[in-house]
């Protein structure tokens, strides 16, 4: 690991431990970005021009897809695939895992659908597909599940189950960059696969972006029209679209960042193979259940007195997350899905018991190593 860069002194000598620092692989690309954005600058064009247009190629090469769309935000991107499925109403229900960020639902929401929760699978915390199966009624539209972790779910299963029951598919990637299923791309299990690049995930910009990669030609041309307020170039709206393009700015960065994007994958899963490890008998965690095919976009273990581990980590300079603390049937804002407490029992039992370790490109394993000495010490005191 390139120990030279900004950003590792500090950590080098033992604390503290950011759940997520950005700043050495922002640093490692500098030459990259800085030339990106000197000829944004003197094209003149921070809208919709080349910078976007050459990214969105080679993102699309990247994951071996078809075409990519590149939107404001992951949020769009669901919400941009279910207006593009012609899903905009609230009769078109969606269902959803009831265990991830509360983007997805309200991407769901965005698009005019009504959301449905689904139950997790204990072991691997991703989306149960014969729970979803058991919700799917006469009203139910869509079904979108969730790449969480950065481990794909089953999406075999999910795939089949929306032919068989005639629904549209949307997978929820936004933090799943480069991930795929059994070494097949995500694109070959539906034409509808959203992207965030928000600056934590595996592959971020430096503010708010997202993308549809699709396999699509004729998806990908609806997207482009949905996204520019319905437009084809002109000043004509030929749908109702939103406006919801990815800056010029920002593709600079990804330009730069995305050939980077399965060494850090590598990075990622080299810190998680060292925690799995080095955490392997400690008493009071279990395993969250991952496959080689995770991009490891989190590290993610069920824990015994969660949150006083977490008071005792922040104590000692050591940063981690919850992911997520309250499932979606449980929020306010979601309280018409028809769900109670008690009635999704994994997800409800994970949010307490669920912690993400510090885990980003270049993190030292010497401050993984603090990291899991000092979890070993919560549990022995
Ligand atoms: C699983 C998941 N879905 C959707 C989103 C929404 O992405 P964004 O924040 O770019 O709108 C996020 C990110 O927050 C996410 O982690």
């Amino acid at each position: 690991m390139a120990k030279d860069l900004p950003g590792f002194a500090r950590l080098d000598s033992g604390m503290p431990v950011p759940a997520v620092n950005l700043r050495p692989a922002i640093e490692s690309t500098r030459g990259e970005w800085e030339r990106r954005l000197e000829e944004m600058l003197s094209s003149g064009q921070f809208v919709l021009g080349n910078q976007v247009r050459s990214f969105e190629s080679e993102l699309a090469e990247a994951f071996s897809a078809r075409e990519a769309v590149g939107v404001g935000n992951g949020t769009d991107a669901i919400q941009l695939c279910l207006r593009e499925a012609g899903l905009t109403e609230r009769r078109h229900e969606v269902i959803t895992s009831a265990l991830t960020a509360s983007f997805s639902a309200a991407g769901v929401v965005a698009a005019g659908c009504s959301v449905r929760f689904a139950d997790v699978l204990p072991d691997t915390l991703q989306m149960d597909p014969a729970d979803a199966a058991g919700r799917v009624h006469a009203g139910t539209a869509a079904l979108m599940p969730v790449h969480l972790y950065g481990q794909p779910c089953e999406i075999g299963r999910f795939a089949k189950l929306a032919r068989a029951s005639r629904l549209a598919l949307v997978q929820d990637a936004c933090q799943a960059h480069g991930a795929r299923f059994q070494g097949r791309p995500f694109t070959e299990f539906s034409s509808r696969v959203a992207y965030s690049f928000y600056p934590t995930k595996n592959l971020g910009c430096l503010g708010d972006g997202g993308a549809v990669v699709t396999g699509s030609a004729a998806a990908a041309r609806r997207l482009r029209e949905l996204r520019d307020g319905g437009r084809r170039g002109g000043q004509v709206s030929y749908t109702r679209g939103i406006n919801s393009r990815l800056d010029e700015m920002h593709a600079c960065y990804l330009r730069a960042f995305l050939p980077k994007l399965a060494e850090w994958n590598e990075d990622r899963r080299r810190t998680a193979a060292f925690y799995d490890e080095a955490l392997r008998d400690c008493p009071g965690l279990r395993p969250v259940k991952r496959t080689a095919d995770s991009v490891c976009h989190l590290y993610v273990v069920r824990a015994e007195r969660r949150d006083r581990l977490r008071e005792f980590l922040a104590a000692r300079g050591i940063g981690s997350g919850v992911h997520y603390p309250v499932p979606l049937h449980l929020h306010p804002a979601f309280r018409d899905c028809g769900l109670k407490r008690g009635d999704l029992p994994h997800a409800e039992r994970a949010s307490k018991e669920i912690i993400s370790l510090p885990l980003w490109p270049y993190l030292p394993e010497s401050a993984a190593h603090e990291v899991a000495c000092r979890v070993h010490e919560f549990y022995r005191s």
